[in-house]
C-alpha cells in the first residue's frame, strides 16, 4: 500500500487535522455514486426529517437537503474534523436553519424519539461498536414507517479483497446474512439487503 492510500485510510474511521481533512474531501467525491444510488432506493419526502450518522465532510447532508428542501437535514460524527468541514461544506443551508451538524455516535444518539423519516449511514458502518445496540438507537429516533439505510463499498464476501485494508486499521467488514441479522436483531421486522456488485445497500423500515 503507498504511503497516500495509507494516510487516506487511517484517517477514515475518525479523520483528524490536515490528512483528515484531505480525507473529508476526497470522500465527498469518492462516495458520491454509492449515496446517489442509495438514495434512490428510499422515498424521501420533501418535507422530511433526516439524519445522516458519519456525515464526514457533508456531501450527504446537501443531497438530502436537495430532496427535502422543506424539510430539516441533522448530521451527527464523532470527530469534530468531520463536523467542521461538514458544517463548512452546507455553510448556506447551516446559516438557513436547514442543515444541523454536532458531534456524537451511532451509540448515543442526542435525538429524542420518534423524531426521524429517513436516517442515512455511508461508508461509516464498518466503523461502528456494538452495531446492534446502535441499530436500536436508530429504530428508536425513526418514526413508525421511517426507514434506515446503510449503503457501504465493500463487503465481506470470501474473495480476500477486503484483507489489506484490515492489516492497517480497525475495521469490520461484514458479509450480507450478517447485516440482515444485525438489522432483525435490534427488531427491524421488514429488512431488505441489496448486493450491486461490490456495493451492499442494508434498508430496514420501522
Ligand atoms: C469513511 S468516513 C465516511 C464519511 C461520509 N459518510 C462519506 O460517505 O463520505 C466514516 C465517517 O464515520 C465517522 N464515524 C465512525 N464511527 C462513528 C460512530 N460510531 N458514530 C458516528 N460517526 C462515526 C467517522 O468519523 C468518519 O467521518
Amino acid at each position: 500500500m503507498n504511503w497516500l492510500k495509507r494516510k487516506r485510510i487511517t484517517n477514515a474511521g475518525d479523520p483528524k487535522g490536515f490528512w483528515g481533512v484531505v480525507t473529508l474531501a476526497n470522500m465527498n467525491d469518492d462516495h458520491a455514486e454509492l449515496t446517489d444510488e442509495g438514495l434512490k432506493k428510499i422515498e424521501i419526502k420533501k418535507d422530511a426529517v433526516c439524519l445522516d450518522i458519519g456525515c464526514g465532510g457533508g456531501r450527504t447532508l446537501a443531497r438530502l437537503s436537495n430532496l427535502a428542501p422543506q424539510g430539516k437535514i441533522y448530521g451527527v460524527d464523532i470527530s469534530g474534523t468531520a463536523v467542521k468541514c461538514a458544517k463548512l461544506y452546507n455553510a448556506a443551508a447551516v446559516r438557513k436553519g436547514l442543515i444541523s451538524v454536532k458531534k456524537g455516535s451511532a451509540l448515543a444518539l442526542p435525538f429524542p424519539e420518534n423524531t426521524f423519516d429517513t436516517v442515512t449511514a455511508v461508508e461509516t458502518f464498518y466503523f461502528w461498536d456494538n452495531k446492534v445496540q446502535c441499530v436500536k438507537n436508530i429504530k428508536e429516533v425513526l418514526k413508525d414507517g421511517g426507514k434506515f439505510i446503510v449503503m457501504l463499498d465493500a463487503y465481506e464476501d470470501g474473495s480476500g479483497d477486503n484483507e489489506e485494508i484490515k492489516r492497517e486499521i480497525k475495521i469490520d467488514f461484514n458479509t450480507p446474512e450478517e447485516l440482515e441479522n444485525i438489522f432483525k436483531s435490534a427488531g427491524f421486522a421488514k429488512t431488505e439487503v441489496i448486493k450491486e456488485g461490490k456495493r451492499i445497500y442494508a434498508i430496514g423500515t420501522k
